[in-house]
């Protein structure tokens, strides 16, 4: 077969890695991808959004199956612009990629459904919204209705802080039409965890759990990133939790989009609160979670391509998947600045001695080749994955391999993966 990979970021590099190891495969082409990318796969310099030109692109070179990583061309239409032209491509249609592409769709979609989620209210006006937010209880949350590139949301502790969110959105404009609406949510408490999902439309599998880490500091301090890193199997993740959250948030989902007349195909990914009063949804997106991805996908048993298939074809309960017992962290390694501004090209060393080491694999972000050196070209640089028995080991290597990789103001969080401790201290606890 011939596959396309659309997008640039780690997560493509992931899918590019386990694509690869596919005995389906005969070419493996991804646009635009990065440095690290082009040792799998031929990159074409093609824009993820430019989906006239890869429509054409994957008709000029017999692609079999297009596989698209970022949400904003998944929002647009890709998939459907594919299939018009007889092309199959794994991820949802522009009406079920709404669940990502419109919080208030989203919301309303998930009341109908009655899958447990804040209270919430929507606005498209701003005196409304004032008069709201000047009455209400905090803290509180405050999002933009569209896409923002995970900016558009503000957890507020006070009046203040909703007053700026509110501005900004809705008379500056920072997100531009994707803030003509707003919702204000009531703001939980709990843990976080992803929890992500393939599905045919009327079948689905559960991937197994994994956890990320958005803020930019350790102890999750600081504004929220794309994503700093992520481990897997998350230990907050029972398999009694697991089970409430198929029953009450994944297939309730799944069913609502089948009754709607917009089957969910690809990757329903669901990001979640363990609240005292059990799992909530915070957001859903339709495609797979970075960095979560490159943690989640190298413990995955099995050929990828084929689930994809079965995903676009309706053959997913023929699948079942199967999940390597190690653990694996991925620690995602930035520039200086992000999220906010940064310098790029900067010289990367030692990504071969990180690489060599055991169960380690580097996943480019933000890089690209120039000659035989790598440079720096993204926020998100490299996101280093080590794989082992336990998370402690798992930890402790991928840290070391960290440590090999240097670059002019490079930073990392040093706590990734931590978490799990307290889960798997609680239940030793109460197995003695
Ligand atoms: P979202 O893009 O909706 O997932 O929001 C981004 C981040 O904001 C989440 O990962 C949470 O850390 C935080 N967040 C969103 N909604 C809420 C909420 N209702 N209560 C508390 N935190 C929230
Ligand atoms: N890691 C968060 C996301 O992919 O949206």
């Amino acid at each position: 077969m011939n596959i396309l990979i659309v997008g640039s970021g780690g997560r493509e590099h992931v899918l590019a890695w386990k694509i690869r190891q596919s005995p389906k495969v005969k070419q493996l082409y991804c646009a635009p991808g990065n440095g690290g990318i082009a040792e799998l796969a031929q990159c074409v310099d093609i824009a993820a959004d430019d989906i006239a030109a890869l429509v054409q692109f994957a008709r000029e070179n017999k692609i079999d199956l297009t596989v698209v990583g970022p949400e904003a061309p998944l929002v647009a239409g890709i998939v459907d612009a594919f299939e018009q032209e007889g092309l199959k491509a794994f991820g949802p249609g522009r009406e079920a990629a709404l669940l990502e592409g419109s919080k208030v769709f989203a919301k309303e979609f998930m009341h109908d459904c009655n899958i447990p989620t804040a209270q919430f209210h929507v606005f498209d006006n701003v005196e409304k919204a004032k008069a709201f937010i000047t009455r209400a209880m905090y803290p509180l949350v405050i999002k933009a209705d569209g896409l923002a590139s995970g900016k558009g949301v503000a957890v507020c502790k006070d009046l203040m802080e909703a007053e700026k969110a509110v501005d900004e959105i809705m008379v500056r404009k920072v997100f531009e039409g994707a803030g003509a609406q707003i919702i204000v949510e009531e703001c939980l408490e709990g843990e976080e965890v992803s929890v992500l999902a393939i599905s045919d439309g009327e079948h689905f599998c559960l991937l197994d759990s994994a956890q990320d880490h958005k803020r930019i500091f350790d102890e999750d301090v600081g504004p929220n990133t794309g994503g700093m890193g992520a481990y897997s199997p998350a230990p907050v993740l029972t398999e009694k939790l697991r089970k409430t959250i198929e029953n009450r948030i994944i297939e309730p989902a799944i069913r609502g989009m089948q009754r709607n007349g917009t089957p969910f195909k690809g990757v329903l990914y669901a990001g979640l609160m363990i609240t005292a009063d059990g799992p909530m949804v915070l957001e859903f997106n339709v495609r797979f979670g970075d960095p979560e991805a490159q943690a989640v996908l190298p413990r995955m048993k099995g050929d990828l391509v084929e689930v994809m298939l079965a995903s676009c074809e309706g053959w997913l309960d023929k699948v079942e998947l199967g999940w390597d017992k190690h653990s694996c962290v991925c620690v995602v390694i930035c520039s200086g600045g992000y999220p906010g501004e940064y310098e790029t090209g900067k010289e990367i060393s030692g990504l071969k001695e990180a690489g060599a080491m055991s169960r380690t694999i580097v996943f480019h972000a933000g890089t690209k080749k120039s000659g035989d050196k790598f440079l720096t070209a993204g926020g998100r640089v490299l996101g280093v994955t080590s794989l082992a028995s336990g998370i402690e080991k798992a930890i402790e290597q991928v840290y070391k391999a960290v440590d090999q990789i240097k670059f002019e103001r490079s930073f990392c969080r040093r706590d990734i993966g931590s978490k799990a401790f307290k889960w798997i201290r609680r239940r030793s606890e109460v197995a003695r």
